[in-house]
């Protein structure tokens, strides 16, 4: 793999990534049909070695790259992730773990300890067992899930649980919050589907009403509050989903602006979903580090904002939210520049207006979500 070895920054150019997100592998043994990971995940490329993955820790470090997140599809597949994490501790970086739980021991969350894992992120997908291991695909997922959550806690990391929450289990938020307390998590984000990869191809099955989500939200302020008068140290996070807003987020923190991905095969990316936009992106198999983040094509083709057309371009908010999404804006209108439609001033918003009447009225099922898996990966592509 090539390396420059140069951590010079010229003139006018951005600063250094800060996160870096190591995808490990796609393969994973769950199903989750609002995963983020591109509809043609089973048709990538062969999957960085041991040495090319610390390689490429090498040199994100030496550009500035401060937290390192190891994830996936599910990172536990690969068997050197200990090797990973040791590598990257020795390096330096504060590493963090986002998991399923699935394939985890108390063994490894012992040699994850011993490897110098600074933090663990498990992830459900409802409070319900029966709801949990559709998702999930699995019958064991949520008992494993559970003991897991509880082997993190009793290594004495400090736990992050994530619940995805949409329209088939977001009325559960009480149960999902207590269950949270009851695993003694320190922070528990209640993250309502964003909808890129399966989860896009899933829209109109997952968005929930605008009542739901009111409801929900309205919910955990109350436990919020019951929480800080009581001094308990559990953070509750509520993310909205973009589709419920009048103006976009601001997307990674700008693009190319603190983080960058890479891909299980090498490729890079600023955010883990413009793999499917019509830019091409470097590999690290290919090209150093330093290279990719500071000169290459796809790192600099939303920087900054020369890039932008109307109405972001003379927008009084663009230093704030850059135009929002590119992914989406691209899903949605079929052009990256294009303002991501969430915005209300954008000519498109009223695809965002016609998905929330659209949720008003769905009657799906969970059974009827296209579930993620090598199966329906190919159909999708070949179709
Ligand atoms: Fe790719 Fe927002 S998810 S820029």
């Amino acid at each position: 793999m090539p390396s420059s070895g140069c951590n010079s920054k010229p003139e006018n150019q951005p600063g250094p990534p800060f996160w870096l997100l190591a995808e490990l592998t796609y393969r994973c043994p769950l199903q989750c049909p609002y995963c983020s990971n591109p509809l043609d995940f089973a048709q990538q490329g062969e999957e960085l070695t041991t040495a090319q993955w610390i390689e490429v820790f090498r040199q994100a470090r030496a550009l500035g790259a401060a937290q390192l997140g190891f994830s996936g599809g599910e990172p536990l597949v690969r068997q050197d992730l200990e090797e990973l994490i040791r590598a990257a501790r020795e390096l330096g970086y504060y590493t963090n773990l986002i998991t399923s739980g699935i394939g985890l021991t108390e063994a490894r969350v012992e040699a994850f300890k011993d490897a110098g894992l600074d933090h663990i992120q498990v992830s459900f997908q409802a409070a319900d067992e029966a709801v949990n291991n559709l998702l999930a695909g699995s019958r064991k997922a949520f008992a494993q899930k559970l003991a897991m959550a509880r082997a993190v806690k009793a290594a004495g990391y400090p736990m992050v649980l994530n619940f995805v929450t949409h329209r088939h289990n977001i009325d559960q938020i009480e149960r999902i919050i207590e269950l949270c307390l009851e695993l003694e998590a320190d922070f528990v984000e209640l993250a309502t589907c964003q909808f890129y990869g399966w989860a896009e191809l899933n829209r109109a099955g997952l968005l929930p009403t605008r009542a739901q989500l009111e409801r929900a939200e309205r919910i955990t302020h109350q436990y919020r509050a019951k929480l800080a008068a009581e001094k308990h140290p559990c953070k509750l996070i509520f993310v909205t989903p973009d589709y419920y807003e009048e103006r976009p987020k601001a997307c990674m923190n700008g693009w190319g602006n603190l983080f960058l991905d890479i891909t299980p095969d090498g490729t890079a990316l600023p955010c883990h979903s413009a793999r499917q936009l019509p830019v091409r992106f470097p590999n690290v198999k290919e090209h150093d580090l330093h290279y990719i983040w500071y000169e290459s094509f796809g790192f600099n083709r939303f920087r900054g904002y020369d890039w932008m057309p109307e109405p972001c371009r003379s927008c009084d908010e663009k230093e704030k939210d850059f135009g929002g999404c590119r992914c989406q804006a691209f899903l949605l209108t079929g052009d990256a520049r294009n303002a991501d439609p969430v915005c209300a001033k954008s000519a498109h918003h009223g695809q965002i207006l016609a998905a929330r009447e659209e949720a008003d009225h769905a009657a799906g099922t969970l059974e009827q979500l296209t579930y993620r898996n090598e199966r329906t990966s190919k159909i999708i592509c070949r179709a």
